[in-house]
């Protein structure tokens, strides 16, 4: 895990999921800063599976079982053809296991089954949008959610019945977790992100865990999950002072 290894495996994975992704496909549609910000968080949480909700061609499903062999990499959809397409792509590969079912299902049946799981929630598109069912089922381990609004012009997000994919979802869960990150699109990476095209917003918490190592890293943007501000504008908002660390 590290640089060199997310630059080397990205860009050998094909991009079979071009004709129906608004990213053009590819892994984390060749987000690269994307890839780098997932890797890190596997190797400082110490992640021991990776969890993808919807994996459609299996472009990310791949890339993933690809650069982390030493972890169990569980992905599921509700479409029979993406199922079958997948379980083909990625047969070879042992840590591999593609499920044809609802997300919910697959993220209820891994609950307790790892330490320090790492979820990719990504299972959209249709009427039946899981993503609230799965962030009320999982009980620990480190979340990345696609395809959310972080607040700047150049980072796409999704949008089901006018419901946006952004902070005020979350709102519900601040209890579960008081704090969540999105992408910070002013850091520096050590590699270029060559995607000139959509790049989704994501954003980032934990459940569960006993050290947030996400606080202090330039990648991450912190926010209060109960207003979605930044903690230095929910202070002011509260009428106290911002410290230095927020
Ligand atoms: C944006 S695509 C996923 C892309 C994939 N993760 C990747 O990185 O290449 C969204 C997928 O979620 C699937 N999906 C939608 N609702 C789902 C659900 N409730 N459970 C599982 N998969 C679902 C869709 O069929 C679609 O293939």
């Amino acid at each position: 895990m590290s640089v060199a290894s997310v630059y080397e495996n990205l860009y050998r994975i094909e991009r079979l999921a071009a004709a129906e992704l608004s990213d053009g496909g590819g892994p984390f549609g060749f987000d690269a800063h994307t890839a780098l910000a997932f890797d890190w968080l596997i190797e400082r949480y110490g992640c021991d599976a990776i969890v993808e909700t919807g994996c459609n061609h299996g472009d990310t499903t791949e890339y993933l079982a690809r650069t982390y062999p030493h972890l169990t990499v569980l992905t599921c959809d509700v479409v029979p053809r993406y199922v079958e397409f997948v379980r083909e792509r990625v047969g070879v590969l042992p840590n591999v296991a593609v499920d044809l079912c609802d997300s919910t299902e697959l993220v209820r049946r891994v609950q307790g089954q790892f330490e320090r799981p790492i979820y990719y929630l990504d299972a959209h598109w249709y009427e039946d949008w899981p993503l609230a069912r799965e962030l009320e089922l999982i009980e620990r381990g480190v979340i990345m959610i696609d395809d959310f609004d972080i607040g700047h012009p150049r980072f796409g997000y999704d949008e089901y019945k006018g419901v946006r994919c952004g902070p005020e979802i979350l709102k519900p869960f601040a209890e579960k977790f008081p704090t969540f990150y999105v992408t910070n699109p002013n850091a520096r990476y050590d590699l270029p992100c060559l995607q000139v095209g959509r790049r989704a917003g994501r954003a980032f918490c934990q459940v569960g865990l006993p050290r947030d190592y996400m606080r202090y890293h330039r990648w991450f943007a912190r926010r209060d999950t109960a207003t979605g501000a930044s903690p230095a504008v929910a202070k002011a908002a509260a009428g106290t002072t911002p410290t230095a660390s927020s």
